[in-house]
């Protein structure tokens, strides 16, 4: 049996998908690239392209609900991602967005855009591209249902919406312009969308592992992310 990668931004020993879904607030960006940098994946975050897609949207003044005006934006919009130290470079159209992506009225605006199957296909294309030579860690909601169904390993993270909002609250800073029960209220009323659309809700595929964090503190969920991509590898590198 080979060994399992033990240093990290060691190769992986196949190159494997790894899927981690989940509400917002749950964690995903952060397991993902703990992930990524522990087992030398490629970290594709796609919640960041439905954001500068969303942006652009906002700055066309084009309504939100108005589909196919959207669609025929989306077929004159290029979005990439560029793996980056800490986070993903987004780029809209080669404009670095990256630090425009983040606030409330884009977060509001990503969450209405998505609802569009034409938008979604679209973007599950550029992902399934992305992606496609493995070696990755994508996250997202529809990542191990309908992006990558047939992912080496999925993970779907949850957790309580109220220590979800809770920290997304501490990382506002040190003058959030928000209160605590306004940054849960926006979460509920962000989650109630994402599960209920018609199209690729969100939900854990039949064969992800589900992992709760919400009374697990950062470094345990690390820890139990890296566990169940491990024990795939181990079963790997056994066959
Ligand atoms: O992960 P995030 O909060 O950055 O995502 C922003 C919005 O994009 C989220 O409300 C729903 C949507 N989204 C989606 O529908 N499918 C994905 N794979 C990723 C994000």
């Amino acid at each position: 049996m080979s060994p399992v990668p033990s240093a990290p931004g060691d190769a992986p020993a196949r190159k494997i998908i790894v899927t981690i879904d989940g509400p917002a607030g749950a964690g995903k960006s952060t397991i993902a690239r703990h992930l990524a940098r522990r087992f030398g994946l490629l970290n594709l975050e796609t919640g960041a392209m439905y954001r500068a897609f969303a942006l652009k949207a906002l700055r066309s003044g084009l309504p939100l609900d108005q589909v196919s005006d959207l669609e025929q934006l989306a077929a004159e919009t290029a979005i990439r991602l560029e793996p980056g130290e800490q986070e993903n470079r987004v780029l809209l159209d080669d404009e670095d967005v990256t630090g425009l992506i983040r606030n409330q009225t884009v977060t509001d605006a990503a969450s209405r855009v998505s609802i569009y199957p034409a938008i979604r296909a679209w973007m599950v294309r550029l992902q399934q591209q992305m992606g496609s030579g493995g070696g990755v860690v994508m996250e997202g909601r529809d990542i191990g249902t309908v992006v990558f169904p047939r992912a080496e390993v999925k993970i779907f993270l949850d957790a309580a919406p109220e220590v979800r909002g809770m920290r997304r609250f501490d990382q506002l800073g040190p003058e959030p312009a928000h209160q605590p029960d306004e940054v849960i209220r926006d979460l509920r009323i962000r989650d109630e969308r994402d599960r209920n659309r018609a199209d690729s809700p969100l939900k854990a595929a039949p064969d992800a592992i589900l992992l709760d964090t919400t009374s697990l503190t950062l470094e345990q969920t690390l820890k139990a992310a890296e566990d169940i991509v491990a024990a795939h590898l181990a079963q790997l590198s056994a066959r």
